[in-house]
């Protein structure tokens, strides 16, 4: 992981900037592609849409995505892109669109079924120039080097390439003022545990690190104010840079036991992914607190979050769980996934197993009757 190089997305300073770049790559003419939700019920890509009137670039929207794109509508979208000329793909939306656009860009360049590119490094050929405007701030999907799509009987499958890395994002804090607080919660802790995940896997490198604890750290001193009031704008735009660092941090260091098993449980049950990581969450750094390597890192993050209050590094990993908890407490979150069936648990247990061991350095390796205990601990908590 050291050695491999990484590419992530730069960041636009503003609109005027985007079409700057899109000038200066000779492209006249741009497909954006924008959910249906955001389109019809928010109007959010207006002001993009002005300024490449005001600069003289064409564009196409497309505006057929919903908020889960299936293998058929990025084919047809592809099909659209590549009717129209277009010469780059502007994604405006949640992680989902700006992966199904991801996706898209594969198809535009790259021949056949685009279940041909699940897996690692199987892209062949660059998608075409490709711009990331996030609307929420989780998923850190406009600088990941990952896709997650949905096949057409609603599987999950992953491309995991550096070529589709977009070349450019915009942390436009206008795009959060319209998130429903669910949806906003939901996106902060995936922040938090992709954060938190990716600084104690020992994939780390020293760049990651950083990224992932000024992450936390921008969580901190701007959630209250981004929480509080719709209007907040240096807020939201704290929060956006939060969740693109953790993404630059995971894209490189990758997530750990608590993606794992949020994985496995929401290929069983349909449930929020940041709310299920958020449940996880404490407990799983309850366990890391038992090994030495952790109760340091973990140390570090309460640094970070500027929760230590004593110099025992175990009361200030306990300070973490507690921040968490208060959080979930805050926004709604349960305690418990009231939702689990016991008999799932073998299940859920072997996909997490097999997936950590397959992709992720975790601070600890647990086995398949640890992933079971922490189930347990989240169906029925009663600590
Ligand atoms: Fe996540």
């Amino acid at each position: 992981m050291h050695f491999i190089p990484f590419k992530y997305a730069k960041i636009l300073e503003n609109y005027q900037d985007l079409a700057e770049k899109l000038k200066k790559n000779n492209i006249k003419k741009v497909m954006i592609i924008v959910g249906k939700t955001i389109s019809s019920k928010y109007n959010l890509h207006k002001d993009l849409m002005d300024i490449l009137n005001k600069n003289g670039i064409i564009f196409l929207l497309y505006t057929n995505f919903t908020t889960t794109p299936l293998i058929k509508d990025i084919e047809d979208a592809a099909l659209v892109y590549k009717e129209s000329k277009a010469q780059a793909l502007i994604a405006l939306g949640g992680g989902s669109i700006i992966d199904a656009a991801k996706a898209v860009g594969v198809l535009v360049s790259n021949e056949g079924n685009i279940k041909k590119y699940q897996g690692i490094f199987k892209v062949k050929k660059k998608p075409p120039f490709m711009i990331a405007i996030p609307t929420t701030c989780g998923s850190g999907s406009e600088t990941t080097f990952a896709a997650v799509i949905k096949d057409n009987d609603l599987n999950n499958f992953i491309i995991v390439s550096n070529k589709i890395v977009p070349d450019y994002c915009l942390l436009e804090p206008k795009m959060l003022k319209c998130l429903p607080d669910d949806a906003f919660n939901y996106s902060i802790m995936d922040t938090i545990t992709h954060a938190i995940e990716s600084y104690l896997n020992i994939s780390a490198t020293r760049k990651t690190k950083k990224f992932a604890l000024k992450s936390l750290s921008l969580i901190k001193d701007n959630l209250n104010n981004a929480h509080s009031t719709k209007d907040d704008f240096v807020a939201y735009k704290a929060l956006l840079e939060a969740s693109y660092l953790a993404g630059r941090s995971f894209s490189r260091a990758m997530v750990g036991n608590i993606h794992s098993l949020t994985h496995g449980i929401c290929s069983y049950y349909n449930l929020p992914h940041g709310m299920v990581n958020a449940i996880i969450l404490p407990e799983m750094l309850k366990e890391y607190l038992k090994s030495n390597y952790c109760i340091n890192k973990i140390n570090k993050i309460s640094k970070a979050l500027n929760l230590q209050t004593l110099p025992d590094k175990i009361h200030n990993g306990l300070n973490v769980v507690d921040y968490i908890l208060l959080l979930n407490g805050k926004f709604d979150i349960p305690l418990v996934l009231k939702e689990l069936k016991e008999e799932d648990f073998d299940k859920i247990s072997d996909h997490a197993y097999q997936e950590a061991h397959l992709f992720y350095c975790t601070p600890l390796i647990f086995d398949i009757s640890d992933y079971k205990e922490i189930l347990y601990l989240i169906k029925s908590n009663n600590n």
